[in-house]
């Protein structure tokens, strides 16, 4: 394992922080304050919480630095520093429910070299609270569990894939899509999973635990540590054409290189 950068234990610290007062609110979720941001989109005292909690554990490591969180929304930084994009839960619905699959997600995102913009997410953290495991990545650094190496797995046979996705639900996605993507793909693969919270099945795909994942209408602090860490652990990422680009929120396909190429032929045949 390479040695942790002194980022990486800033993110990690920060996000066992949060993520300890989130078990501790999973515990109690029956008395949690839950109000609505739009349809089907609830946010609770225990995301802004754990808001609060990254924002200041980040805040006093890096002063300089930005923020894109998913509930406070962007807070500059100095334009020539990195910044953090942050979802303080990822699985709300999940952790509402008293289902135990949610996370952190934190990722550093880089700025574009001679301003103007943004650029690679060089660090990704993701913790999921209730399992205690930490999944980290830096770019060419690779990407670990722990101080486990991740890899993503090596199956090459759809007949043998186990593939995660997100389905759309009331006020967001695009059904229509989903469904013929859906109606190509599963009779194809071995297993289909929704799970909740599309920065786990990123991680686990990364783990080898997923052999694929496809999901439309995510947002950069669903996706941004996710992705790093999957390329890190091997695995490629692109958008439904098939194209790579930093962050992808908007259409996520990722899988093995050999898994992706066979899900992605699916994929397009079902959106000609
Ligand atoms: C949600 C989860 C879910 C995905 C939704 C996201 P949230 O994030 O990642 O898996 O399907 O589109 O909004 O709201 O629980 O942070
Ligand atoms: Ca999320
Ligand atoms: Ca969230």
């Amino acid at each position: 394992m390479p040695a942790l950068s002194g980022l990486i234990r800033v993110m990690e610290r920060a996000a066992r922080k949060a993520g300890n007062r989130l078990r501790r609110d999973f515990g109690e979720v029956q008395h949690l304050q839950v109000s609505r941001k739009g349809p089907a989109d609830f946010v609770s005292k225990a995301d802004q919480i754990a808001e609060r909690t990254l924002y200041d554990e980040l805040l006093a490591a890096r002063p300089d630095w930005g923020f894109v969180l998913e509930e406070g929304g962007t807070i500059e930084g100095d334009p020539d520093k990195p910044r953090w994009i942050v979802d303080p839960l990822d699985g709300t619905s999940n952790f509402l429910h008293g289902i135990p699959h949610f996370a952190i997600s934190i990722a550093v995102q880089e700025p574009k070299p001679g301003g103007g913009g943004w650029d690679d997410v060089s660090a990704a953290v993701i913790y999921q609270p209730i399992t205690d495991e930490t999944f980290w990545a830096e770019k060419t650094r690779g990407a670990w569990l722990h101080d486990g190496r991740l890899r993503v797995s090596a199956r090459s046979r759809l007949d043998e894939a186990l593939v995660a996705t997100g389905i759309p639900f009331m006020g967001h996605g695009d059904f229509g899509e989903w469904t013929k993507i859906f109606a190509a793909i599963g009779p194809q693969v071995a297993g289909i999973r929704r799970y909740g919270a599309a920065s786990l099945d990123l991680a686990w795909l990364a783990a080898g635990r997923f052999d694929g994942f496809w999901e439309s209408g995510l947002k950069d602090w669903d996706t941004a540590a996710g992705c790093l860490i999957v390329r890190e652990a091997g695995g490629f990422v692109s958008d439904f054409r098939g194209r790579s680009n930093p962050i992808h929120s908007a259409q996520i396909l990722a899988a093995n290189d050999s898994l992706h190429s066979r899900l992605h032929k699916l994929l397009a045949g079902a959106l000609r």
